[in-house]
């Protein structure tokens, strides 16, 4: 059996705690990662990371030094990406997206998140939305991958621009809000 359909599998298994059956395209891993800063060493948050996909386009694209804390509720993904991306930039975080400040103090350079906030509750969601701006360095980005719209106004309650982009248009379609802090 091939990793693409293991990973199905083990998503589909806990469809309500993964939000999918399947891995986000490869457009979509591409995409998510375009406002990430590539000339100088960052710290990077990801939330939501499954099997690794995002986490490795996103190492793909920081400097040597730069740094990567990708949380993920699922033990056992844990331990996957643990024993298949050796990379010393990545610390990978057992813990929900909810607890971020426990573990990272800021300022990050970016918030990468395919985490599925339609199975939040709106307080959880606004909760996630708020700690990640507040930890964001002024200017930064965090990208949001998901198959609805419908979360892109709690998005706007917080963030100063946001953007909805449509990346593919099979079912379902995946939509990526780029939403950026500035501070006025
Ligand atoms: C839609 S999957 C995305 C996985 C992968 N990054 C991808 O692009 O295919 C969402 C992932 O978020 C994880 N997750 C769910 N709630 C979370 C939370 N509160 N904090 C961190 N990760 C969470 C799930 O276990 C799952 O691995």
């Amino acid at each position: 059996m091939n990793q693409k359909l293991k990973t199905s599998i083990a998503f589909a298994k806990k469809l309500f705690t993964t939000g999918a059956i399947s891995e986000t395209s490869r457009a979509v891993e591409i995409e998510i990662c375009k406002f990430i800063p590539t000339d100088r060493d960052v710290v990077i948050v990801e939330y939501g990371m499954g099997h690794g996909n995002i986490t490795r386009e996103i190492l793909k694209n920081i400097t040597p030094n730069s740094k990567v804390y990708a949380f993920e509720v699922m033990e056992d993904f844990c331990e996957h990406v643990r024993n298949t991306i050796k990379d010393d930039r990545l610390i990978v975080v057992n813990d929900g997206a909810e607890n971020v400040k426990n573990h990272v103090k800021g300022p990050v350079h970016g918030v990468i998140a395919s985490i599925p906030f339609s199975f939040f509750s709106k307080e959880k969601a606004l909760g996630i939305i708020q700690d990640s701006y507040d930890i964001l360095e002024d200017g930064m980005y965090y990208n949001q991958a998901l198959y609805t719209k419908h979360n892109f106004k709690k998005f706007q309650q917080i963030f100063d621009d946001c953007t909805m982009r449509k990346i593919s248009s099979k079912i379902p379609a995946e939509y990526l809000y780029d939403c950026r802090k500035v501070v006025r």
